[in-house]
């Protein structure tokens, strides 16, 4: 059993307040595990802390392929951020960019050898796959919060990356955008990324999750089965 991201007792606090306590917790290589639990259960941070966003603030550490993330080097760091990509769950989109530009900085950072009109036939076919039809020159203020969370996938998926943090992925799609969504993880998930994500969607998690892990009062532990997650809708 091969471990992609490692917690070690990690810990962490915001304002005085434990969030997270001693979380011990391996996620597997190519394979898709749900966090699931009450809302403000610390699901966010947890995913946040396991993407090296967040860093633990009350001991313990967090490994990716055995290295903690903390202590990686720039080129180390830059090579992580290329493979892993992150979902917001609020989209995270920059206010003051249009579209374009929000997805144009990816790629710029990580394939800095792109020329424009590589980068705009890249930006064209993501957005065209995670189902965005309208115009790229707006700003996120113009767009719902559908159409926020599908530009976010799509920003997530352009540099191609086999590790997927998604964080509340389906949450204000349509039924059918959801399904196509749900088919584009389905089919990286065969591929043989891995995938860490938060949902509160029952259909969701019973398509995408080979692993469940609840988190209760800050702290985490794995489901013994999906069915009885689902049975007993701990979230
Ligand atoms: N930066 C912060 N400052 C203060 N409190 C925070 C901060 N980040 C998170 N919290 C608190 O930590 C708790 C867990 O937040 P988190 O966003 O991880 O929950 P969640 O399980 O993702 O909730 P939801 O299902 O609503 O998305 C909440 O009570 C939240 O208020
Ligand atoms: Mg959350």
């Amino acid at each position: 059993m091969a471990e992609i991201i490692e917690l070690k007792n990690a810990g962490f606090s915001a304002q005085n307040r434990k969030i997270l306590q001693n979380v011990s917790i391996s996620f597997e290589a190519s394979k898709a595990t749900a966090i699931v639990g009450p809302s403000g259960g610390g699901k966010s941070t947890l995913l946040k802390l396991a993407a090296g966003l967040l860093v633990p603030d009350q001991g313990g550490e967090v490994l990716y392929n055995g290295k903690n993330i903390a202590h990686m080097n720039r080129a180390e760091t830059l090579e992580f951020r290329r493979e892993a990509a992150f979902v917001f769950q609020d989209s995270a989109l920059w206010a003051n960019q249009n579209l374009f530009q929000i997805l144009e900085l990816p790629l710029r950072i990580h394939f800095p050898e792109m020329t424009k009109k590589e980068r705009e036939k890249r930006i064209k076919s993501a957005v065209a796959e995670a189902g965005y039809k309208k115009d790229l020159g707006v700003r996120p203020s113009q767009l719902s919060m559908g159409e926020q969370k599908l530009i976010a996938f799509a920003r997530a998926m352009l540099c191609s990356p086999t590790l997927l943090f998604l964080d509340e992925w389906t949450e204000s799609l349509d039924e059918t955008a959801r399904d196509h969504l749900v088919n584009l993880v389905k089919i990286r998930r065969r591929e043989k990324a891995s995938i860490l994500f938060v949902s509160h969607d029952l259909r969701t998690i019973k398509d995408v999750a080979d692993d469940v892990i609840i988190i209760v009062d800050g702290t985490a532990t794995f489901a013994t089965s999906i069915d009885l997650i689902v049975d007993n809708a701990v979230f």
